[in-house]
């Protein structure tokens, strides 16, 4: 039993290194079909005056020729087998799910909840993540069946305003890391509930219709397209939520929601260029404004760093000790070989602060966790005061010395 427990966060460790390891490899291939199957309606050759052949394809790969053809209607014989494309959906929506519990459930107290912008309780943390899963499904379900849908344009600005705005509540109530993964997980759940729920019943009906030769609901057909758009402009989004955990600059950010909401337009922007360039209208200024509009971000984002690291607000000399006494005192309780912060039996990430190397080592880590945001430590739970935060940004400026 005790070694049990002592076991246990090491195959918690484990168990989220085979399930993200999981999620990435179906995630590639259900964004990967996705992808594929979008280019290959672009590219299909449709001036072939066939009957029943709508448009064709040949390719070259894998030591093969292939030659795709597309119906015009159903197939009049059904062929033994009939390719689905679901289960990449609904495995990915399945290892993300198992990777939340894993990862933050689990661990709400310290990577959920943090008690400088909201003291819920551990159970409270998880009844409002599922309530924004199954939430935004609903509302964006019903949008979707409203008259709303009609209107492209208002569509698409109502949804972005309402995403935003549940990146900004997200943001009010869990720790940064966690409101960025939860705004990804309610995108990744409605992209998934549109397969389970929309396309693949519309893909049932056409294939019955063909079978007991009548004709498919028109209207399913007009859904199942309109969601697998919405699909195919979320994947952008979502794959940075993905990403954003390397990215501190970005979820550790006093709006972290807003530059979220920014980062989403720009990746939305670019996704629906090549959806035009695909329908063969190329327009080009869509580019150069996207890639005007990350810099600016990038400008909002940095500058004011710049001038924090640049206005010498410590006057004294800054003596090494010094330094390595605040680490010990606001990092050390968590980041040595043997923790003495109470859960905490492994350093996290493997991040060790025992020795004047390691501290080295691990300079730009920490100045990007600790001084250009304030991530670490989490929720401030040491106390880490702004001097103390100055100080260290001084040392590195001053070219980060060890030797008094
Ligand atoms: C209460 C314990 C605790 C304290 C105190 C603490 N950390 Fe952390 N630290 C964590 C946890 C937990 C993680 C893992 C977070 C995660 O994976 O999201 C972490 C991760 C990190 C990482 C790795 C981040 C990454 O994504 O690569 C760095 C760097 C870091 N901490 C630096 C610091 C610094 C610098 C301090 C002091 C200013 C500090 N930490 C104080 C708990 C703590």
């Amino acid at each position: 039993m005790d070694l049990l427990s002592s076991l246990y966060p090491f195959i918690l460790g484990w168990l989220d290194l085979i399930v993200r390891w999981f999620h990435i490899v179906v995630g590639i291939a259900w964004i990967g079909t996705s992808f594929y199957f979008n280019w290959l309606d672009s590219k299909l050759d449709r001036n072939l005056n066939d009957e029943k052949i709508d448009g064709e394809l040949w390719s070259v790969h894998s030591g093969g020729f292939y030659h795709i053809n597309k119906l015009k209607g159903p197939p009049t014989k059904f062929p033994k087998e009939l390719h689905w494309f679901k289960w990449e959906a609904y495995s990915t929506w399945i290892s993300g799910i198992v990777l939340l519990i894993l990862v933050y459930y689990l661990n709400a107290e310290s990577i959920m909840i943090d008690k400088n912008i909201n003291d819920i309780s551990v159970f409270n943390a998880i009844i409002i993540s599922l309530s924004f899963l199954v939430g935004s499904w609903l509302i964006y379900d019903y949008l979707c069946k409203s008259n709303l849908i009609n209107n492209s344009l208002l569509f698409t600005i109502s949804c972005f305003i309402l995403a935003t705005l549940g990146a900004y509540l997200l943001s009010k109530i869990y720790g940064s890391r966690a409101a960025y993964i939860h705004v990804g997980a309610c995108l990744g759940t409605i992209m998934a509930a549109n397969v389970f729920r929309v396309i693949i019943p519309s893909q049932k009906d056409m294939v019955d219709a063909a079978l007991s030769n009548t004709k498919p609901d028109l209207q399913k057909g007009i859904s199942a397209k309109n969601r697998s758009i919405h699909n195919n402009y979320m994947t952008l989004p979502v794959l940075f939520i993905m990403i954003s955990s390397h990215f501190p600059f970005t979820y550790g950010h006093k709006y972290n929601w807003l530059i979220l909401a920014a980062i989403s337009l720009i990746g939305a922007l670019v996704r629906h260029y090549f959806n035009l360039k695909n329908k063969k209208q190329h327009k080009v200024w869509i580019l150069p404004i996207a890639s005007v509009g990350m810099i600016l971000l990038m400008l909002y984002v940095s500058l004011p760093k710049i001038d924090k690291m640049n206005s010498s607000v410590v006057n004294e000399d800054i003596t090494f000790t010094e330094i390595n006494n605040i680490i010990k005192y606001r990092c050390g309780v968590c980041h040595a070989s043997k923790p003495s912060f109470d859960g905490y039996e492994e350093p996290p990430g493997g991040i060790v602060f025992d020795t004047s190397s390691d501290i080295l080592k691990n300079l730009d880590k920490i100045k990007s966790q600790s001084i250009d945001s304030d991530i670490m430590p989490p929720g401030n739970v040491t106390g880490m005061t702004e001097i103390e935060r100055n100080k260290i940004a001084e040392w590195i400026r001053m070219g980060a010395t060890i030797n008094n």
